[in-house]
């Protein structure tokens, strides 16, 4: 089953829950060693108990609205002599309601966990991802990157397309060392997200079907990892929207997410 080098580590952000636990949980059923990392280390401890009996799983406690965060953390991950192989961006949440609700130091924090953390982490871990042949690199976007923006979690849609074109870059100019890039692009899934950006009431009257399971959208994600698509849409009702929605014009698209956001997002 192990599709990677005994040497090669993943390293998952926001491995404490939701997608990022379903994706170590998946790495680990590859045989693939792991280094879980988050703020909860009661919960990533939990993990990795669960998955030592399956490979080798370091844990690395980090804060990554902090900005020394990502140098401590590639730091400590080389001061334990870890080869990372494998690099998963997915920590990250939403910020509820309308862009000036919110202090600023709010978004701050936010646009270093999005962006910051995760475009430094990359640049960091990089070389070494390089340098192993068969190096990877997924990071967990959103079908809202993909989609016109939505009125309240302002900065949400255009972090993930950060992500998106971020992944784009990375796949080009590193296709030459045998590393792939995937961004992942999956629509509401159940995971502790929505209780953290304090939309559960709301979301929990969509339908069941609008919702995806963690570990399908791992499992999508690593698949179309392996088999170099750069862009993963998980599950077939996200994959028809997206299909259909690049036909539309983007200003029919902006004016039917602004007649519905108060159904997915908070708008006060
Ligand atoms: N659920 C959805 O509907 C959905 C849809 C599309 C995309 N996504 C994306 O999927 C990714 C995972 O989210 P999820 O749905 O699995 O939500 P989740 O269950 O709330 O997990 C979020 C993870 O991010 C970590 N995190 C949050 N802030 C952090 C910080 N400052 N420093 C370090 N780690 C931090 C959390 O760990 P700690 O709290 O322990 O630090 C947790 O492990 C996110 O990037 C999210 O935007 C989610």
């Amino acid at each position: 089953m192990s599709d990677a080098p005994s040497t090669g580590y993943a390293l998952v952000t926001g491995a404490s829950s939701g997608i990022g636990a379903a994706i170590a949980r998946e790495y680990a059923r590859r045989g693939v060693p792991l280094v879980l990392t988050a703020r909860r280390i009661d919960k990533l401890e939990q993990l990795a108990a669960e998955l030592r009996s399956q490979v080798a799983v370091e844990v690395i406690v980090a804060d990554l609205a902090d900005p020394l965060a990502p140098e401590a953390l590639a730091r400590e991950i080389e001061r334990r002599g870890l080869a990372v192989r494998i690099l998963v961006n997915n920590a990250g949440y939403g910020v509820p309601g309308r862009y000036l609700t919110q202090d600023w130091p709010v978004h701050a924090r936010f646009l270093q966990v999005m962006v910051g953390a995760v475009s430094e982490l990359t640049w960091r871990l990089l070389p070494a991802i390089r340098a192993c042949g068969d190096g990877r690199i997924l990071n967990v976007a959103s079908f809202a990157a993909l989609a016109p923006s939505a009125d309240g979690q302002t900065l949400y849609a255009a972090a993930k397309a950060y992500m998106v074109r971020l992944s784009e870059s990375l796949s080009l100019e590193n296709a030459d060392r045998g590393v792939k890039v995937t961004a992942l692009c999956p629509g509401f899934t159940w995971s502790e997200f929505h209780d953290v950006t304090g939309t559960r009431e709301m979301m929990s009257k969509l339908p069941r079907w609008a919702w995806l399971q963690a570990d399908e959208v791992a499992r999508a994600g690593i698949e179309g990892l392996e088999r170099g698509r750069v862009i993963v849409v998980p599950g077939r009702l996200y994959q028809l929207l997206h299909a259909v929605s690049r036909h539309l014009p983007d200003s029919l698209l902006l004016r039917l997410m602004g007649r519905n956001s108060g159904r997915i997002r908070r708008v006060d």
